[in-house]
């Protein structure tokens, strides 16, 4: 995630130049592996069926089956074999531009800490088990590492535009929470659904939220919550038409477009979306309501 705020202008004692921290491997406790095993035997049990043959495939290939928290080198050396992808560790949340000049590098950057037990269902910082679990399977894939890296590239120019706002909400509705059409039913590909017990369920079962077919300008266009299951899921047809068309596309001139355009509530429905879903929003209005 790198939406958020609370984030210092230089790296901390103890950091390189580029933020990256050793992952120090060796400290992890055997109560922090273990929590590791907890939220891993969960996710594996639930994910078949229901996660993109990508991301299951890449679970498997970078053996993430594993016990315990992996270790960043044995991961990296796994995943440059595999797309030229690496894992590095941060202190929690960095600039937006150090973000994305690792993503264009092939860099991922994950934090290194470990959520606590009584926080197994939900927490808003990213720790480990959201970052690695969630996103490296993903990035074992050579089309989504090819969208990821463009995407760092992206981002290094959406600051130069001042619109990163709108870039950021791609990310969010395709690398965090993003649906995908495969072999006629969908699945679940964001890292923040394939991390999360309840939102893996909810988001494919649930008839709260909209689903919605991608569209990338709709997509910018659209505020999102980060409080709360979605209210909303955009569904790619394929990893391959998310990279082409985001790839092709020349953002310059949508930036200046989209400054001009009124944003769209998480659960408004727009004219010309292709609904895959509508949703009920019962589960947002009992949130609300409680
Ligand atoms: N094509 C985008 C641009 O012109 C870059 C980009 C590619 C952004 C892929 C996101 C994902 O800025
Ligand atoms: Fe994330």
């Amino acid at each position: 995630m790198n939406e958020e705020s609370h984030v210092l202008e230089k790296p901390p004692e103890g950091a390189s130049a580029d933020w990256t921290i050793p992952q120090d491997w060796a400290a992890y406790s055997a109560q922090e592996h273990a929590t590791w095993d907890i939220l891993f035997e969960r996710q594996a049990k639930q994910l078949p069926g229901r996660a993109s043959e990508a991301f299951l495939a890449g679970v498997d290939v970078l053996k993430l089956s594993k016990p315990g928290i992996p270790d960043f080198e044995e991961l990296s050396e796994r995943l440059m074999k595999l797309t030229g992808w690496q894992v590095v560790a941060v202190p929690g949340l960095v600039p937006d531009a150090v973000f994305f000049d690792h993503l264009a590098n092939r860099r991922f950057v994950a934090g290194n800490f470990i959520r606590k037990r009584e926080q197994l269902d939900y927490l808003q910082e990213p720790d480990v088990f959201h970052d690695v679990f969630g996103h490296v399977p993903m990035l074992a894939n050579p089309v989504f590492g090819d969208y990821m890296e463009a995407y760092g590239r992206g981002g290094l120019r959406a600051l130069e535009y001042d619109s990163l706002d709108h870039l950021a909400r791609l990310y969010w509705y395709t690398v965090e929470f993003g649906l995908i059409e495969e072999a006629g039913d969908l699945r679940i590909y964001g890292s923040g659904i394939v991390s999360s017990h309840g939102e893996s369920v909810f988001a494919l079962d649930d008839p709260s939220p909209n689903r919605i077919a991608f569209d990338m300008k709709r997509v910018m266009r659209t505020n999102y919550r980060i409080d709360d299951f979605q209210q909303v899921y955009f569904v790619i047809p394929s990893f391959e038409e998310l990279l082409r068309v985001t790839v092709e596309t020349d953002f310059a001139p949508l930036y200046g477009e989209l400054e001009n355009a009124s944003d769209f509530g998480p659960a408004d429905i727009a004219e010309g979306d292709i609904l895959l879903t509508r949703g009920t929003q019962a589960y947002a209005c009992e949130r609300a309501a409680a």
